[in-house]
This record gives C-alpha cells, structure tokens and sequence, in this order.
C-alpha cells in the first residue's frame, strides 16, 4: 500500500492544523457547457458540494476554495462553507493553489488539496490521507488510484529511492502512458512547503501550465514525497465530460441505494430507482420500479411505493402506501396514508393520518384531516377539510377567480356528493350534506342539507322519434312528434 520512505514512522499528530483548498476555477471545456463544470450536478447536488461535503467531515480550521470561471455563480453555491479566493486567469492547478496564499497567511500545518470535479472523494478518505502524511513524516502526499483506463489522468512514477513524480497524460511518453497508476487530483501538503515550492514552479510543458503535479518531484528532492493508493477507484472519478458525468451518476446512486439497503430498505429494482444526496428511508419500506426521489425527502418506516413515483422535497410519514403513477412536490404525508394509482400532490398538501387520496386526485396548498377521503377525479386547492370528510368523484373547489385564490373552509364529518362544484370563498359545517351535483356558493350550517333546485325533465319516447328522423336523410322533420314532457319533482 503506501508509501515509499525509509524513515520511521511516527506517531500521528492529531492537534497539527489542517486546511483545506478546493480547486474550482476551472471552465471544464471538455463539458461543452454553459454551466461551470463544478455546477454540474450528480444526485441533485453540485460535484463542488459533494467535494465541500467531504471536507467538512475533516473539520477543518480553514477551507479555501479557488473560483475563477463564472466566479460569482461557484462562490453563492459554496457560499458558508468556504472562503473564495479568485484566480483570474485559469494558468494551471499549482497556479490555483497559489492563490490561497493570501487566506493561508500565518497558518503552519497540513494542507489538504482537493479538485472540485471528484465528488465521489469520502471524507475517511481523506482522513487516511492525512494520517499517511503525517505519519510518514511527508511534505507532500499525494492520492492515487490504479485504473483500467488511466487516459487523461496524470500518471504516478516511482523510484527506488522512494521518490513520487508525476507526469501528465499530455506530457508522457508512449510507455509511461501505459502506467496504471494514476493522480486523484487529491494531496496533504506540508503548508509551509506547498508555498515555497509553488514559488519555483515553471510552466514548460504540454499544456504551457503551472502543474500542482510538479510539487511530488520537488519533494522527493528531499526525499519527503509519499503516496496512498485509494482501494475503491470509485472515489477517484474525475468528472470532466459527459460521459464522466453520467458514469459519477451510476456510481453515486449505487452509494446511495447500497446505504438505504443497509439501514434495511428493500429495492425491487435498484437500477431503476433515483435518489437524491439527501434522501432518508425508514427501515422495512420496499421501493418499487422506477421511483425517482428528488430533493430533501424523507420517507418513514414500512412504506410501499409499488412503483413509477416520483417524489420531490416531501415528507412521508410510516405505513404509507403509495400506488402507481404518483407526483408529490413539497408535500407533507401522514402516518397510514394511501395514494393514488396517479395522485398528484403540489406544493402545501398536507395529509393528515390515514387521509385516502385516490385516482386523478390533485391536491394544492390544502390541509385535509385525519381519515377523510378523496378516491376519484377531484380537484383540491387552498382548503381546510376537517377529519373523516368524504369527498365524493369529480369535485371541485372553484378557487380561483382570475385574479385571486379563495379558500374554502369544510368541518369534520361532512359528506360531498359526487360532481360537485364548491365555489370560494366558502364555509361547511360539521356533520353537512351535499347533494351530488351540487353548486356551493354560500356558507352551510352545520348539520344541513345542502342541494341546487334543479328539476328533472324526461321526454317519453324521444328515442324511437330521434332514430327514425336520422333513418330518413332529408326525411321531413316538420312531421310533429308528440311532445310529451314530464316533469319530475
Ligand atoms: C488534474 C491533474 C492530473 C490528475 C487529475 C485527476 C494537474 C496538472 N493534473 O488533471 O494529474 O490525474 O486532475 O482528476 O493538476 N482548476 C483551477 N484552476 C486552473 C486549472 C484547474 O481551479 O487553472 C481546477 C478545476 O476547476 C478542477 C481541478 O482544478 O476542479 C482540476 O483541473 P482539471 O483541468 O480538471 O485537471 P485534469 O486535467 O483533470
Ligand atoms: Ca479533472
């Protein structure tokens, strides 16, 4: 494994300082993007706070990160969690790292140096990284990884007498590109080393840069140059394309789906499920096919979601089942809930305990107590609705008049018939009736009955009448059928 001096090991100095710099100026040309390449996001959250995740996990005293392409946009993403420091001209990663001189002022200890676009890095990882360097008695360590592929990684070269350089894909000859051992991009640095040594880089190579790389062969000078290998190569991923981006993608929802499972979450069919960074499952929920989870969302114990859901920002209580085809954003679910096949909840549902809320049912900015229900074709915007409330199919709150939304306030127990229309702003009751086909356009006492006076018309024998006039095309209709109506009620 590490490491390649003859020195003795020592005792790791836990009380030593350590900083942290991120690298992040970078444009990431091989993306073709307009978006900085550090934005890109893999499991909804941006390769930088992926990396700044990591690094927090070190607590470190100071964390620097070095923007530079569309500065303003990389430093409000890292905004809290970094100093930023501005490279003006992207002239190479040793160059990038310089920059932090200024923040780095007075501070003696390690530096760990990390790249924005490896957001796959795990903080005991670095962790390790720094106990190797410290132990080793180093002054500069770097991360490294054996790859299938090393193309476009800056290659590891070691020596006999423990030295460690490194030699960039563009600068290596055709048997050094052949070395499977390659740069992470991820190193502890000595501080007051690292600053003094960048002072002497020159830029006489490939890519005409100022390579941070070129700091190991300066130390092993000194003979104080080591290295650790990752095991799990994972973590190394550099993102610098699409095809890097989408293959971080696969390796991140592995990492992610591989912890639910551990905390006893089931997946039907892991690869088709979607989660974000942060994403909780309670224990014993089974996650069917083709689920995508996005956001800050949170799903409790013994939960199904038969599959084909896609959740956003939502808290979902225990013993909720979800059915097929359900949209939720920023909603909040009880306890014993049950939704859809294709239910759609938008922002400010709230559901309380073991609330039905069945087929092409929409919720908005609505509260809707415990055990009431709504099965078939409804339409709920910004209403109260008390508890065990039946909703009955296709009705409707009428809330919005063309400029402004209106609430409509119903108390516990009340029983809506189906096609039915409550017009707000609007008050029911407790305990109220409303007769199907219904337009509620006044308040209802409690207890009452609610219906519209419509009476019901019928013609005998129209049928028989309609079916020969249609028989006859251009058949007279002068010819007078008996009218005869009868009314009901
Ligand atoms: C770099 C390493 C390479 C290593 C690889 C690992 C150098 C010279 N090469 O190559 O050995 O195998 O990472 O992923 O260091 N950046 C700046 N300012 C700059 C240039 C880059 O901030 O002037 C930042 C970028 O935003 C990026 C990081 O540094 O986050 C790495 O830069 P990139 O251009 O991706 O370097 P690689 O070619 O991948
Ligand atoms: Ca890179």
């Amino acid at each position: 494994m590490p490491v390649l001096r003859k020195t003795t090991t020592k005792q790791v100095d836990k009380t030593r300082p350590l900083a942290v710099v991120v690298l992040a100026a970078g444009e990431g040309k091989r993306m073709r993007s307009s978006t900085a390449k550090v934005l890109h996001e893999i499991a909804g959250k941006s390769l930088v706070s992926h990396v700044l995740s990591a690094v927090g996990g070190l607590k470190p005293e100071r964390v620097i990160a070095v923007v530079g392409h569309q500065s303003e946009a990389v430093s409000s993403e890292i905004q809290g969690r970094a100093t930023c420091v501005i490279q003006a001209e992207q002239l190479g990663t040793g160059h990038a790292v310089a920059q932090a001189r200024g923040p780095m002022r007075g501070f003696a200890g390690d530096v760990v140096v990390v790249c924005g676009d490896v957001p796959l890095i795990r903080t005991a990882t670095l962790r390790r990284l720094v106990q190797a360097h410290r132990r080793r008695d180093a002054v500069a360590t770097v991360l490294s990884m054996i790859v299938d592929e090393p193309d476009g990684y800056g290659r590891i070269i070691t020596g006999d007498g423990g030295q460690v350089s490194i030699v960039e894909h563009a600068d290596a000859s055709s048997s050094q590109r052949r070395l499977d051992e390659v740069n992470t991009g991820t190193y502890c640095f000595d501080a007051r080393f690292l600053f003094a040594a960048l002072a002497k880089l020159g830029r006489d190579n490939a890519l005409g840069e100022y390579y941070l790389t070129d700091l190991m062969e300066l130390a092993s000078h000194d003979r104080r140059a080591a290295r650790l290998v990752l095991d799990d190569c994972a973590e190394g991923l550099g993102v610098n394309s699409r095809a890097e981006l989408a293959q971080a993608e696969a390796l991140m929802q592995e990492r992610l789906i591989a912890r639910c499972m551990n905390n006893g979450v089931t997946f039907v069919d892991p690869a088709t499920v979607y989660l974000s960074a942060s994403t909780r499952i309670g224990r014993d929920s089974v996650i069917g096919p083709n689920v995508r989870i996005e956001g800050e969302t949170l799903i409790g114990q013994r939960c199904r979601l038969d599959g084909s859901a896609y959740l956003k920002d939502t808290v979902v209580g225990s013993d909720v089942h979800i059915r097929w085809g359900v949209v939720a954003s920023e909603a909040r679910v009880g306890r014993g809930v049950q939704l859809g096949p294709y239910a759609h909840l938008r922002p400010q549902a709230v559901l309380g305990q073991e609330v039905h809320i069945g087929n092409y049912v929409e919720v908005k900015k609505s509260r809707i107590g415990r055990g009431s229900k709504a099965n078939h074709l409804s339409y709920i915007g910004d209403a109260e609705i008390g508890r065990d409330v039946n909703i009955g199919a296709g009705t409707i709150t009428c809330n919005y008049d063309g400029v402004d939304k209106h609430r409509t306030i119903i108390g516990d127990r009340v029983q809506i018939g189906s096609d039915t229309q409550l017009v707000a702003p609007v008050t029911l009751g407790d305990d109220c009736y409303v007769a199907a086909g219904s337009t509620v356009s006044s308040d209802v006492d409690a207890g009452a009955l609610v219906f519209n006076d419509k009476r019901q018309l019928s013609r005998e024998g129209w049928v028989e009448g309609f079916r020969r006039r249609k028989k006859k095309p251009g058949g007279s209709t002068t010819e007078s059928s008996k009218k005869s109506v009868k009314r009901k009620r």
